[in-house]
């Protein structure tokens, strides 16, 4: 494992200075079903929509919040579109992971000049509460990161949305930011997709995970973790490894139909709090055994939890020379096995959650079996 600090990137040198994640959209298959489990389920608050009723033709999308973190969920309302023929390839899944930028423009011209695929040229959409500029660049897959620059647009959402008409009343879980975006790629290609995120959008390698840190019996899988100047947006990109059998990966790339998004980690300040919320309403986490919380405190020393708290929610503990993290993964959100979330407390870790690895990808091997996917 090579580690090193984002105090090495100088701000000077940052051609592509991001304020964070803007918004993560979803194509899917019924945004109007899914709107209620992400508003229901896990908290979020309808903030905006557009479709028929506000004057787009061929789509709906329902905008959902809960602190910094914005889900677009959008839907075809016709076939043959670009949406329904994505659903149709990779059902529900991550089209767009949009980056909060103060220059669309600049960020676009940058990014090309370095080799990025132009997706949408910088663009102005405007209404009455202002305008906005989205680009375009195409990374892995058909997943595609939009740069939006947002500051003379003080609407609900963006040119075209509207605040809802029906809300329900959810009830946050405690869902504050994006920690972090995973993709998979193809076998071969982590590489590649490292050197592009530090070529054309000036990201650093950050972490390596070989496959002494992440084999299992049956399967492995290879992992890097890269970041942006400020850390704010962090990327790591997976491929699998040869192992005995399927790795989850290989699961992955077969029923999404190939690369694009694994995972997506939302941070908490009180991880017990959540996941408690998020089980009582019938979120499925992956299981640990009993065993893994046995010689849990001789593995990461003292932690302000209640072992038996973590336990009976099945969270897990890792700690790194700055501290410690708390983590859980979902089952997928889909019934293809393809996309889920991670919830992570962090208490000073910047790291991942490495010493999780093996019981991690144990647990999600015991599904795979199950899925007859092994
Ligand atoms: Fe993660």
């Amino acid at each position: 494992m090579q580690r090193e600090t984002l105090e090495s990137i100088k701000p000077e040198v940052d051609f592509l200075p991001l304020n964070g994640t803007d918004h993560i959209e979803f194509y899917v298959g019924n945004a109007k079903q899914s709107a209620y489990y992400y508003q229901m389920a896990w908290g979020y608050e309808l903030v905006a929509y557009a479709g028929p009723e506000t004057g787009v033709r061929e789509k709906a999308s329902y905008v959902l919040k809960q602190g910094k973190i914005v889900l677009i969920l959008s839907t075809a309302l016709n076939a043959n579109t670009e949406i329904s023929n994505h659903v149709n390839t990779h059902g529900d899944g991550v089209k767009y992971l949009s980056l909060w930028v103060d220059d669309a423009t600049k960020s676009y011209e940058e990014t090309i000049k370095r080799g990025a695929k132009s997706y949408m040229e910088p663009t102005r959409f405007e209404d009455e509460h202002g305008y906005v500029i989205i680009s375009g660049i195409h990374t892995y897959g058909e997943t595609i990161h939009k740069f939006v620059e947002r500051s003379n647009y003080n609407g609900v959402f963006l040119p075209g949305y509207e605040k809802p008409t029906h809300k329900i009343n959810s009830t946050p879980v405690g869902l504050k930011h994006i920690d972090h975006c995973v993709g998979n790629v193809e076998l071969g290609m982590m590489d590649e997709w490292v050197k592009f995120y530090e070529d054309v959008l000036g990201f650093r390698l950050l972490l390596t995970f070989d496959d002494d840190d992440i084999s299992t019996e049956y399967s492995a899988l290879m992992s890097k973790v890269v970041s942006n100047g400020n850390g704010y947006v962090k990327f790591p990109i997976n491929e699998p490894a040869d192992g005995k059998r399927k790795s989850q990966i290989e699961e992955y790339l077969d029923f999404y139909g190939g690369a694009g998004v694994q995972h997506i980690a939302v941070a908490t300040d009180d991880i017990l709090h959540t996941i408690s919320e998020l089980r009582n309403r019938g979120i499925e986490f992956l299981y640990v055994p009993d065993t893994y919380y046995e010689d849990l405190l001789e593995r990461v020393g003292d932690i302000q939890e209640d072992v038996a708290d973590l336990k009976k929610h099945n969270i897990l503990v890792d700690r790194d020379d700055e501290g410690y993290l708390l983590q859980i993964f979902t089952k997928p959100v889909e019934d293809r096995p393809t996309l889920f979330f991670e919830i992570i407390q962090r208490r000073g870790a910047q790291s991942f959650g490495k010493g999780n690895f093996k019981a991690l990808f144990e647990s999600i091997e015991r599904e795979q079996e199950r899925r007859g996917n092994l």
